[in-house]
């Protein structure tokens, strides 16, 4: 049985009066069968891990160098990312892949140094509209899961991230038959290569995520819980987020 995983990518937003929101999130989230993940911007991680701590929530970075250290001006390491108290880092989002010009072995490399650090890795893959319009998802994403994620993976150290980018931040989602297509791929894929690890490794649905529409994706085969970006900056959203994973 895989546990069901609620988490929140904060993305560029929030200062330190956004942890009231946090603190919020820990008097709900209870560890019985759903993981509750808040990866926050570099500058919160360790103030967040703080807020959190002794509470369901982990705590995330969004990114992080593939190298341990050096001459990498404005990068964080993951070693510096567990030090400040994350148990988790997100790779590839799509906003990275576009913004930084990620490739899949720049984001594998970076999914190993988090593993060498003991941090999760949340490797994020999607197709573009223009992508799905021309009938290239499952390529993409294959292409895009093979690439990104590294050898090593294990359902204790991996989750995968289904991310259309077409659907994030937009208020579109795919319909549920689309989800549920590219999800049973992705644990077909996950199976082929990893064996028992491949049925372990938990798949999140991330796009446009809400508490109006997340009972019913989450009732999709293969969606292990949500990547959620603006319905986790609120405490009263991502709430019924968690709420409606534990009831899925
Ligand atoms: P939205 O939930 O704002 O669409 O963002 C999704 C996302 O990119 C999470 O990583």
């Amino acid at each position: 049985m895989r546990r069901k995983l609620a988490a929140g990518n904060w993305k560029m937003n929030g200062t330190a009066a956004q942890l009231a929101e946090l603190t919020a999130m820990t008097e709900v989230a209870n560890t019985e069968q759903t993981d509750v993940l808040i990866c926050t911007p570099a500058t919160l991680v360790n103030r967040a891990a703080d807020t959190a701590s002794g509470s369901a929530v982990a705590i995330g970075g969004q990114d992080c160098h593939a190298n341990a250290s050096g001459a990498h001006t404005g990068d964080i390491s993951a070693a510096m990312l567990a030090d400040a108290g994350a148990s988790h880092v997100i790779t590839g989002h799509s906003e990275r892949r576009v913004d930084h010009a990620e490739t899949d072995a720049v984001i594998a490399a970076k999914s190993e140094a988090a593993y060498a650090n003991d941090l999760i890795a949340v490797i994020c893959i999607g197709e573009s509209l223009q992508e799905r319009e021309s009938g290239q998802t499952l390529d993409v994403v294959g292409t895009q899961l093979q690439g990104s994620t590294p050898d090593a993976a294990t359902g204790a150290n991996t989750v995968i991230a289904y991310e259309p980018v077409w659907a994030i931040g937009t208020g579109k989602v795919p319909t549920l038959d689309q989800i549920a297509e590219v999800h049973d791929f992705i644990r077909a894929k996950l199976v082929e290569r990893f064996g028992a690890e491949g049925e372990a490794i938990r798949v999140l649905y991330g796009g446009s995520v809400k508490p109006s529409n997340a009972s019913e994706i989450f009732a999709v085969s293969n969606v292990d819980g949500a990547l959620v970006g603006g319905a986790s900056l609120k405490a009263s959203d991502f709430n019924a987020i968690i709420s409606a994973l534990d009831e899925a």
